[in-house]
């Protein structure tokens, strides 16, 4: 039974020296300590033995297993070093190379202009006011004075959902709207910007679309004011040198209604294919608020006038960098958007 120990212990160290993972090292364990190995099986079978060599084989079993545990620790610690090391040199971190910037994504043109648009209001006292994209023909049409039947609704041909909803065609609704909201005659400076539908598509058309609406109503408000508002608004957007025009022009929420020009921005005024050899650029439609606009939204036209405007979001952009295809701006292809980071 000695030699067989002997023999055991032997070849069990054997393995251990060869051993090169932590794995295998664990299967060996099992394998000679564990319950069901050899050392266990030797001990249970003692009970064939004379008395006296007992003691002897027990000793003799206890001391190898004490043996061999020891050499499992030594070699688990060496391992457990060697992967430490092995993890060590591999996930190395080359603190020289340069950082990778994350792609960081930045404001669209179009929100771009609508900021720059809205500051300038907001500096000279202007309230940022909102509306329903889904309007009613009253707010969309009635209560700007165009009735059912007018002919100038068909310049606005847009989406109706039922007959009495539609997509707005225009961010002049919002005027009605605010008149409404406040009490009669109480004084109005505001803007209203928004998405706003129309049944259009081609390079200067989309059939979603951005304006910005405004409305002033006061005592004594007069064209003078009208004119110095915009002429002010238009000098920060498109810079000092500007020129500002107005033209005669019809709405049906004005009177007397005018179209905005500037001095064209590509060519300085001197003409080219962008302004059509005239010169000038048309940018927004305006006017002296119609005294209907006003009685059919509780104020007295006697006491109170006012100003009006609107004006196409994405044809300020386009001006302003440049942009020859509305159209582009809703493609979404980054070689466009990502130009202006
Ligand atoms: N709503 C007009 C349009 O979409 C633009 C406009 C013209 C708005 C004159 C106004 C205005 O407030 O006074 O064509």
């Amino acid at each position: 039974m000695k030699e067989e120990l002997e023999a055991l212990k032997k070849q069990a160290l054997q393995e251990l020296a060869n051993v090169d993972s932590l794995e295998l090292l664990r299967d060996l364990k099992v394998k000679y300590l564990g319950k069901k190995g050899p050392m266990t099986e030797i001990l249970r079978g003692m009970g064939k033995l004379l008395a006296e060599e007992r003691p002897k084989i027990g000793q003799i079993v206890n001391d190898i297993k004490t043996e061999l545990q020891t050499v499992i620790d030594e070699k688990t610690a060496l391992l457990e070093q060697k992967a430490l090391e092995f993890k060590l040199a591999n996930e190395k971190v080359d603190i020289t190379l340069p950082g990778r910037h994350p792609k960081d994504g930045h404001l669209h043109p179009v929100t771009l202009t609508l900021r720059e648009m809205k500051k300038i209001f907001m500096r000279m006292g202007f309230d940022v006011m909102e509306g329903p994209e889904i309007e009613n023909d009253y707010f969309n049409f009635e209560a700007l004075n165009l009735p059912k039947d007018h002919p100038a609704r068909d310049m606005q041909d847009t989406f109706y959902i039922t007959n009495e909803y539609l997509l707005r065609t225009q961010t002049s609704p919002i005027q009605a709207r605010t008149m409404q909201a406040n009490e009669p005659n109480t004084p109005i400076r505001m803007i209203a910007p928004g998405t706003v539908y129309r049944c259009d598509y081609d390079a200067t058309h989309s059939p979603m679309f951005h304006q910005v609406e405004g409305l002033v109503i006061d005592k004594n408000i007069s064209l003078a004011d009208l004119k110095g508002t915009l002429e002010l608004f238009l000098k920060e957007i498109f810079g000092s040198s500007v020129k500002v025009r107005l033209r005669p022009s019809y709405f049906p929420f004005t009177e007397p209604s005018v179209e905005a020009d500037i001095s064209c921005v590509i060519c300085g005024g001197k003409g080219c294919r962008v302004c059509k050899n005239s010169g000038w650029l048309e940018i927004l439609g305006s006017g002296m608020v119609h005294p209907n606009v006003l009685r059919m939204s509780g104020y007295d036209p006697n006491k109170m006038s006012g100003f009006a405007f609107g004006m196409g979001v994405e044809r300020i952009a386009m001006l302003k960098y440049g942009i020859d295809d509305l159209r582009l701006f809703f493609e979404n292809d980054l070689r466009f958007v990502r130009q202006f980071r």
